[in-house]
């Protein structure tokens, strides 16, 4: 085990997921080369004893997650996130990108489904997207697009080429990133001096407070609090100026960082910090407490799946996400007791789900007749999800949730 990505302070281990594989690198049934050299990590999750980020022990070269064939797509899963997006697009247009011709930044644009909006409204924009079937997505979509890695170089590149930015967002990408110094050298180089770096991230209290252990994947290199994202950000100059709670991405956090004294803080910033503090959050004995339950919460899941399977019942997997990966690896769920998952992706479909090579199919196979049970992997949609498929419910089916804790809804 190396040192904290951050400061090279001590990693002390928390949890062991047990061998993993990528979360996104679906497998082909026709291809038995293919899956015979299907690889594995350890996945295992730490806390630094001198700053307190959490992190993965174990870190992947970034080409073998993010490339051409990376299948994920911001449009392709929920509607919500879709209106999130559009909505976080156009409140950025009435506020920092309000100026004269301000031009606008997105990290990991994936597909273009929020710089899109940014591009319609006529907004001087450039994304990153390093995956490049998604890339090209974007492309198509009017979005202009660089398929690269956001880092240190690429970033001072575009300021050469296109002038500094007012704004730079970034969904979901940012705890994908471990080259902490090289994006925030990389920010400082492309931001204006009076610009701000948005991102947002799934956040470590909400994971400890459900137990969302499936937050925690190969492809995730931080999980952060707002005390962790304060002392990053001060390392590189910046400041933490705001912080504000989402509903998305399962419990997420909107960090906002300015250049250290450009603007001053929303007192938001330390009333999630006194929180963060008095809960102890990130501190070893909860994190050791979060460990335990997430041991209970696999008993549970795999004692009630095989309850259901001795008793005839049927059960599927609604949601092929990369937090699924994380859950049947570590418990050990195979087609023997979920036999499919259905995924409205369609760089998943007829594909078999890492590691415990559960086929996928397209979610008209999540039909009449139902399965008796429905495993929802894709729990931070519920709601969305449940709505859409009142139909299962109206024919005697039921959900299965692991969230935070497991229940038969
Ligand atoms: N922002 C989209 C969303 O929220 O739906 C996509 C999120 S997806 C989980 C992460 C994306 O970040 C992928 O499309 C990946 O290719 C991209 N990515 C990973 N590392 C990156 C980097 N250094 N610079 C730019 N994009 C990166
Ligand atoms: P996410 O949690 O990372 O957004 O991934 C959601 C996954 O779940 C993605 O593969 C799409 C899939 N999905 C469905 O199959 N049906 C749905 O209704 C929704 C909302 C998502
Ligand atoms: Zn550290």
């Amino acid at each position: 085990m190396s040192g904290c990505r951050l400061c090279g302070g001590v990693v002390e281990e928390f949890l062991d997921l047990g061998p993993q594989p990528l979360p996104d690198a679906f497998l082909s049934p026709d291809d038995p080369a293919g899956i015979a050299a299907e690889f594995f990590h350890r996945l295992a999750v730490g806390r630094c004893g001198t700053c307190t980020v959490v992190q993965l022990t174990d870190e992947i070269p970034r080409e073998q997650v993010f490339h051409h064939d990376y299948p994920y797509r911001s449009a392709s899963g929920s509607s919500a996130m879709r209106e999130h997006f559009t909505r976080t697009a156009l409140g950025f247009v009435e506020t920092e990108l309000s100026t004269a011709d301000p031009f606008f930044v997105e990290i990991g644009c994936n597909d273009g489904t929020l710089l899109r909006t940014g591009a319609e409204s006529g907004i001087r924009h450039r994304g990153f997207e390093p995956s490049g079937g998604v890339a090209k997505i974007a492309r198509e979509r009017g979005v202009r697009v660089r398929t690269e890695f956001f880092e240190e170089s690429t970033a001072a590149a575009v300021r050469e080429a296109e002038g500094p930015a007012d704004m730079i967002y970034s969904s979901d990408t940012i705890s994908q990133i471990p080259y902490t110094a090289s994006l925030l050298r990389g920010v400082d180089a492309l931001l204006s001096p009076g610009g701000v770096f948005v991102f947002e991230d799934p956040y470590l209290r909400d994971m400890v407070e459900k137990t969302s252990f499936d937050q925690i994947c190969n492809e995730r290199f931080y999980l952060f609090s707002v005390r962790s994202v304060q002392a990053m950000a001060e390392r590189f100059g910046f400041e933490l100026v705001d912080a504000v709670q989402l509903p998305t991405y399962g419990g997420g956090l909107r960090y906002t960082l300015a250049r250290a004294g450009a603007r001053r803080p929303a007192p938001s910033v330390a009333r999630l910090l006194a929180q963060e503090v008095a809960q102890g959050l990130a501190e070893s004995a909860g994190l050791q407490r979060f460990a335990s339950s997430v041991t209970g919460i696999r008993d549970d899941l795999v004692g009630l799946l095989r309850s259901l399977r001795e008793d005839g019942r049927t059960v599927v997997g609604y949601g092929a996400t990369a937090k699924s990966a994380t859950v049947t690896n570590f418990c050990g769920i195979g087609p023997d007791l979920v036999p499919y998952v259905c995924d409205t992706t369609p760089a998943k479909q007829h594909l078999l789900t890492p590691g415990m090579h559960i086929p996928v199919k397209p979610p008209a196979a999540f039909s009449d007749p139902y399965p008796d049970y429905a495993l929802l992997f894709a729990w931070n949609h519920a709601e969305e999800i449940m709505a859409k498929e009142q139909r299962f419910r109206e024919a005697g089916g039921r959900w299965i949730v692991y969230v935070p804790e497991v229940r038969v809804i």
